[in-house]
């Protein structure tokens, strides 16, 4: 089984969008928008990117979350465009949220993410799903994914994230289901799960309860977490608190990112290889602004040792 894992799309459409709705925090977000965001993310290099998965034969695809930048409705349009625009997609997508997803208050209430994802939102497992829809699993083959939302509404300029109470309890008691055992397990959120070493302050972008959900994770020998947030590409990797394996903890970066940039933080996408409930390997993809293509950056093989 090949799942790959893009992030961060950042989709951006502002037509048919009101002045009026740049008050307050998306006047300060619209600024940053138009600074920072504008040239760097491109739904161009993010269909290049799901090409490139096609072709490299992968049976499903993550994708960890800020797929807008403002939370705006014609954003959202635009993404779940892009989304539909795979292959089946409804049975080879899984998505979560981020907190640009969840950029206002009122984007978090009138659900907007939900209502635009809907499609990849379902549960095989709907007894465990808070009110809000979350935690989600999809059943693939021998694989479980599993999808949480980290996406709050904060203050300007924070970033934050935090998984709802109930949401971490509903966590736990899903990863107790018997039906996961066997399967190996797949996580997915928007927030790392671990410090990022270039964050100058941590604190106004992390994941608030990263510990409490970690320990859930470590505890039921899930395999693999993945997320996105940083733009960063990363693997990194925990023991599992009760046996003998570990927990893979991993980034794919922005992959609608098309500056050329060190590599860490360029356009990319990850590949997990899973075979007999192991993962065997990662395959990590770039993008090449000179060459408007991605290509094979590297690639890590694990055999996990049986004790
Ligand atoms: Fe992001
Ligand atoms: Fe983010």
């Amino acid at each position: 089984m090949r799942i790959g894992h893009i992030s961060d799309l950042h989709v951006l459409h502002l037509e048919d969008v009101n002045p009026l709705d740049f008050a307050s925090k998306r006047l300060v977000g619209g600024i940053n928008l138009l600074r920072h965001r504008a040239d760097a993310h491109s739904v161009e290099v993010a269909r290049h990117a799901l090409a490139r998965l096609s072709e490299l034969d992968v049976d499903h695809i993550c994708i960890s979350g800020d797929m807008t930048n403002l939370a705006l409705p014609s954003e959202f349009r635009a993404a779940s465009k892009l989304v539909a625009e795979i292959p089946d997609a409804e049975t080879r997508v899984s998505v979560v949220p981020g907190n640009h997803d969840y950029y206002t208050r009122g984007a978090a209430r009138e659900r907007r993410f939900e209502q635009h994802f809907q499609p990849y939102l379902h549960s095989d497992l709907p007894a465990y799903q808070e009110s809000t829809g979350y935690p989600f699993v999809h059943f693939r083959e021998d694989v479980a994914i599993i999808g949480i939302n980290s996406g709050v509404p904060t203050p300007p300029l924070m970033a934050w994230g935090k998984v709802a109470e109930n949401e971490l309890r509903a966590l736990d008691a899903l990863l107790s289901d018997p039906k996961l055992k066997d399967c190996f397990k797949v996580f997915m959120i928007h927030h790392p799960l671990l410090p990022f070493q270039y964050a100058k302050v941590q604190e106004s972008r992390h994941l608030v309860n990263a510990t409490d959900v970690l320990k859930i994770l470590r505890e039921h020998q899930v395999d693999l977490a993945i997320h996105g947030h940083n733009h960063h590409f990363s693997v990194n990797k925990l023991p599992h608190l009760n046996g003998s394996g570990d927990l893979y903890i991993c980034e794919a970066g922005s992959t609608s990112n098309r500056a050329n940039s060190l590599p860490e933080f360029a356009g990319s996408f990850n590949i997990f290889e899973i075979e007999d409930r192991e993962l065997v390997s990662i395959e990590t993809h770039i993008y090449d602004g000179f060459e408007d293509t991605f290509v094979h950056w590297k690639e890590e093989v694990f055999r996990r040792v049986l004790v």
